[in-house]
């Protein structure tokens, strides 16, 4: 039986930043033809938005780049994720500590900041575009492809038979 490796990705409201994250991967890892081995998904720290679909803003972005957005609805993290999960990646400082405190000792989860991925750049976080700051949603999708790409190289790595 061949291998399998499940990606959630964190922001704070989980219509932002994490959902295009969600269908970016999705959408790399299906031209991959991984689409069998890889799953992927989102959620938001943040319960404010919880059954909605991501942000309209995001939506015309991701959309204008060739990625579906569709069957994308917010959720809240909660612990099971951190059983289910191989990778669960935080958008920024903010998440990823959230994220800390909710981990338990014995998860073997690898909890990361999503940015670490990307060859592109070496900032950490994809910024908050929510309220209209750094460049907005075009700058958040540029990062989000750039670690991206980095992630799925790392996983078929990981996908790879130890010998
Ligand atoms: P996201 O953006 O974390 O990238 O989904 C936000 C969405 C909503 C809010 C904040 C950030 N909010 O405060 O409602």
């Amino acid at each position: 039986m061949s291998r399998s490796i499940s990606v959630l990705f964190v922001c704070l409201g989980n219509i932002c930043r994490s959902p295009t994250a969600h269908a970016v991967f999705r959408s790399k890892v299906k031209e991959a033809g991984l689409q069998d081995q890889i799953v992927v998904d989102s959620a938001g720290t943040g319960s404010w938005h919880i059954g909605e679909p991501p942000d309209a803003r995001s939506t015309e972005v991701a959309e204008q780049n060739g990625y579906d957005m569709s069957e994308i609805f917010a959720r809240q993290v909660c612990t099971e994720d951190f059983d289910k999960f191989d990778y669960i990646l935080a958008m920024d400082k903010e998440n990823h500590n959230v994220l800390q405190r909710l981990k338990t000792e014995s998860g073997s989860v690898i909890l990361d900041y999503f940015m670490s991925f990307s060859k592109r750049t070496k900032r950490f976080d994809v910024p908050d575009p929510y309220f209209g700051t750094e460049g907005g949603f075009d700058h958040v999708l540029e990062l989000i492809e750039g670690a991206s790409d980095g992630l799925l190289d790392h996983v078929r790595q990981q996908l790879k038979p130890p010998f």
